[in-house]
């Protein structure tokens, strides 16, 4: 089955636009729960734009399902992170002036600095998750970094047209493949819809996506609960 892991990260960005608890990312950890997610995933960013620790701390106390931090190689994260042992981490690159992740980790280039988080993680017992670029060079970075998950980041598929959109679906199953011969488990997202979704669940080595910015969109229109809820028909439609 090909688990579908909730982003809340903008159900939190539309509270902080007002400050105050409303919308909370709490209740829609809940709704997505009882929408048929596997998992809940929350960024915790540095400038702590959506997301914050007293979300986290709530996030880990209050819901069943397992947590995906989504964080920066960092000390500070890394502390976070060993302090509350959430399920998984996915170490992602960040930088203050992006709107949102723009692509992924080089693991090649940036072998020396993450290796230590992969390491300390892991030993943890957390989950770790490397957000990298479908591409072989960075699967063979992150088998030799020892990650037992990379996260392909699916934003090129997403954006592009035509011809150019069966390219990048085709860099994501030769990818998928490769890690999961390595014995590495792969998952996917970033700018994934209810329109784009099913060829990338046809791909069987992928084991989880994880889908945010768009159900917060689309729950404006049916509810939270109503969008996950189709994604996760339209993820096990294409499987
Ligand atoms: N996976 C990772 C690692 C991410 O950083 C994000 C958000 O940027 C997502 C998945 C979800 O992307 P989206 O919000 O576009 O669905």
């Amino acid at each position: 089955m090909l688990r579908l892991g909730v982003n809340i990260d903008h159900v939190a960005t539309i509270r902080n636009a007002r400050g105050g608890d409303h919308p909370d990312p709490l209740r829609a950890a809940h709704a997505a729960a009882a929408a048929g997610a596997d998992g809940i995933t929350a960024h915790l960013r540095e400038d702590r734009r959506h997301i914050t620790d007293r979300d986290i701390d709530r996030l880990m106390a209050e819901i069943d399902l397992p947590l995906n931090l989504e964080m920066a190689a960092t000390e500070e994260m890394l502390a976070i992170a060993l302090g509350h042992r959430p399920h998984a981490a996915c170490i992602v690159p960040e930088k203050r002036e992006e709107r949102t992740t723009e692509g992924g980790l080089d693991a090649v280039g940036q072998f020396d600095t993450l290796a230590p988080f992969v390491a300390r993680l892991g030993d943890a017992g957390i989950r770790v998750s490397l957000f990298i670029e479908p591409s072989e060079p960075q699967v063979e970075a992150a088998l030799r970094l020892g990650a037992p998950v990379v996260e392909f980041h699916t934003g090129r598929y997403a954006q592009a047209e035509g011809e150019e959109r069966a390219v990048e679906l085709k860099r994501l199953s030769d990818a998928a493949a490769l890690a999961a011969k390595n014995g590495i488990e792969p998952h996917a997202g970033h700018g994934l819809t209810f329109d784009n979704v099913a060829p990338v669940a046809a791909i069987l080595q992928l084991a989880e996506l994880n889908i945010g910015h768009f159900l917060v969109g689309e729950a404006i229109f049916t509810g939270f609960e109503a969008s996950v809820g189709r994604m996760r028909a339209l993820m096990d439609a294409a499987r």
